[in-house]
């Protein structure tokens, strides 16, 4: 039985997908640096184990990332899941995990790091916006990309609008990434780039808008 360790913050939506996602032969584990974090709940009632570890209740990030790497290490985890974990992990933290812990972010990295990525997109007026699932190396929103899925930006978005277009897709390649890795398919590679065995081919193109 393969251990994947999902960590959350707040609403819990991809951590959902993932549990929905029925994954064959995995334990899942959700841990939470938000003792209220609305995905608990769902979790709890799932019958999935929980865990919360509040950053609130450490002097540094130090102290806090060591917490959470005991609360993750004792359900001895294949993968390691960030599914909207909004506190910044260290640089030690992420090599303990490297090649086996892997982030979502709602951009099409590596353009849009950071926060507030709909805004961004729409500030900039960019046609296509995205999400990517990538594993995670010390610098913030960035490593080596698994799976990205694009979305067009259409005439009268807004944040919200976007935001669920791209969240849709969220929940649709982050299961898939996580399958591909519970299956031995996707590795990461010591130079840094991603192995994914057995890939799927898909249209030689995307052009947003469509036209002819
Ligand atoms: C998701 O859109 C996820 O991509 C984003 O937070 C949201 C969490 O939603 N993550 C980041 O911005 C990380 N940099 P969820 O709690 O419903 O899964």
């Amino acid at each position: 039985m393969k251990s994947v360790v999902i960590l959350i913050s707040g609403r819990g939506s991809n951590m959902r997908a993932l549990v929905e996602a029925d994954l064959p032969g995995c334990k899942l584990v959700v841990v939470s640096n938000q003792p209220d974090a609305e995905g608990l709940a769902y979790a709890r009632q799932r019958g999935l184990a929980t865990a919360v570890v509040n950053h609130r209740d450490y002097p540094s990030r130090a102290a806090f990332d060591a917490a959470l790497s005991e609360a993750i290490d004792m359900h001895q985890p294949d993968l390691v899941v960030l599914a909207g974990f909004m506190r910044i992990l260290g640089e030690q933290f992420v090599r303990h995990y490297q090649g086996r812990l892997v982030n979502i972010h709602p951009s099409l990295l590596p353009v849009f790091p950071g926060l507030h990525t709909h805004a961004q997109a729409l500030a900039a007026g960019v046609k296509v916006h995205g999400c990517t699932v990538h594993f995670v190396t010390p610098a913030l929103d960035s490593g080596p990309i698994v799976i990205q899925a694009a979305v067009p930006v259409q005439a009268g978005d807004d944040e919200d609008t976007l935001a669920a277009r791209v969240l849709a897709q969220e929940h649709i390649i982050y299961p898939r990434a996580v399958q591909w890795f519970l299956e031995g398919r996707l590795q990461l590679m010591e130079d840094g780039h991603v192995l994914l065995v057995g890939e799927q081919p898909v249209p030689a193109r995307l052009i947003a808008p469509a036209g002819e």
